[in-house]
């Protein structure tokens, strides 16, 4: 009948597969009413012999039962974390995730280029305002209202007498007006113009320059931009000046690359020509040294405006300029 008692106990216990099970189980042997306590509780009634035997058989069931319950709670929680660490397996030999760090816009690359060669030979940065007076846009660039020339651009309007600036040639007034020659800087900034197809879009970043002194000439104009051309595109790109017209400089000239897309022999991104305008530039008029205050015949200067996003294209062989501000991350990501 005792040894029964060892037998139903090791045989429920063998059945066990939880944890909390262990609870119930031992108290149902070894609780304040379990099977053995119970009979330790009658041990009393026996006869001293009797007692005695049954005294030490049933603390040694006891003792048992402890022990018992003790190790297959070890077992049980092995077995917990081998399961889990089964279920949790990481295979290692997967690959990973990619995360990619953020970097310059293409443009503003191109930019800091431009910005860091014009440093280079001597020029300081200066900024302007993006709206802008009709005033520094237009009339002090010998611009009057009602000349054919504004139809050359086309304007934002915020009211009669300002504009979204479309061109940052303002700045050249704004500098002037405050300093005295010699001047040379460059201009970097956003431009606005009613404008958008492949190679057009409603805002776009142009860098100005301007170097204005006494016996300033067109051949240091030419030496600066061809310099500065292949220190962009490399020594070997072919520069062409054409003359143009602008109403702020005399004479005025317009400044083409050869195409760097097909090898100047003529293509869809230059129109067949084999040549692609990438600069706007000329000796500066005499009115706008008059409109910025300068004494006349006393100094003489040569200003450039630049497309950055068309350089930019040209750079890197995109053939459409909306790709720029699409921020498609795909794109983005090339550069
Ligand atoms: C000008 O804006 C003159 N202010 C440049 C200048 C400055 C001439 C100083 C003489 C002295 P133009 O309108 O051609 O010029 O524009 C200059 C460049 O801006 C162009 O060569 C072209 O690269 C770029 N550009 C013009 N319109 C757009 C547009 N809608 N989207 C992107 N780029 C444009
Ligand atoms: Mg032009």
């Amino acid at each position: 009948m005792q040894d029964n008692l060892k037998q139903t106990f090791l045989a429920e216990i063998d059945n066990i597969k939880y944890i909390q099970e262990l609870s119930n189980l031992k108290a149902k042997y070894i609780g304040k009413k379990g099977l053995i306590t119970e009979r330790i509780k009658q041990l009393g009634s026996l006869s001293p012999e009797e007692r005695k035997v049954q005294g030490i058989f049933l603390n040694e069931l006891k003792n048992f039962v402890e022990e018992t319950i003790k190790n297959k709670e070890v077992q049980l929680r092995q077995q917990e974390i081998s399961e889990a660490l089964k279920k949790e397996y990481i295979d290692i030999t997967l690959p990973g995730k990619d995360f990619y760090f953020g970097g310059s816009h293409p443009v503003n690359k191109t930019l800091f280029e431009i910005v860091d060669i014009f440093r280079e030979l001597g020029f300081t940065v200066e900024e302007g305002p993006e709206v802008e007076l009709d005033y520094y846009n237009f009339e002090a660039l010998n611009i009057p209202k009602n000349h054919p020339a504004r139809d050359m651009q086309d304007t934002f309007y915020v009211s009669e007498d300002v504009v979204l600036r479309t061109h940052t040639s303002p700045i050249q007034i704004r500098v002037m007006e405050k300093k005295n020659p010699p001047l040379r800087f460059i201009a970097p900034g956003k431009v606005y113009r009613c404008d958008s197809d492949v190679s057009h879009t409603p805002m776009f970043h142009q860098v100005e320059g301007l170097m204005v002194d006494e016996k300033v000439s067109f051949s240091h104009l030419k030496g600066m931009l061809v310099y500065f051309l292949r220190r962009l595109f490399g020594e070997e790109i072919p520069v062409r000046f054409r003359p143009s017209f602008f109403p702020f400089t005399e004479p005025s000239t317009e400044i083409d690359i050869g195409c760097i897309i097909c090898g100047v022999k003529g293509c869809r991104v230059c129109k067949g020509t084999g040549w692609l305008e990438v600069l706007g530039a000329g000796m500066v008029h005499p009115n706008v040294f008059k409109f910025a205050g300068y004494p006349h015949g006393k100094y003489t200067g040569f200003a450039f405006g630049m497309g950055v996003e068309r350089l930019t294209m040209l750079k890197y062989g995109i053939d459409d300029i909306r790709l720029f501000f699409e921020n498609d991350i795909r794109f983005l990501r090339q550069f």
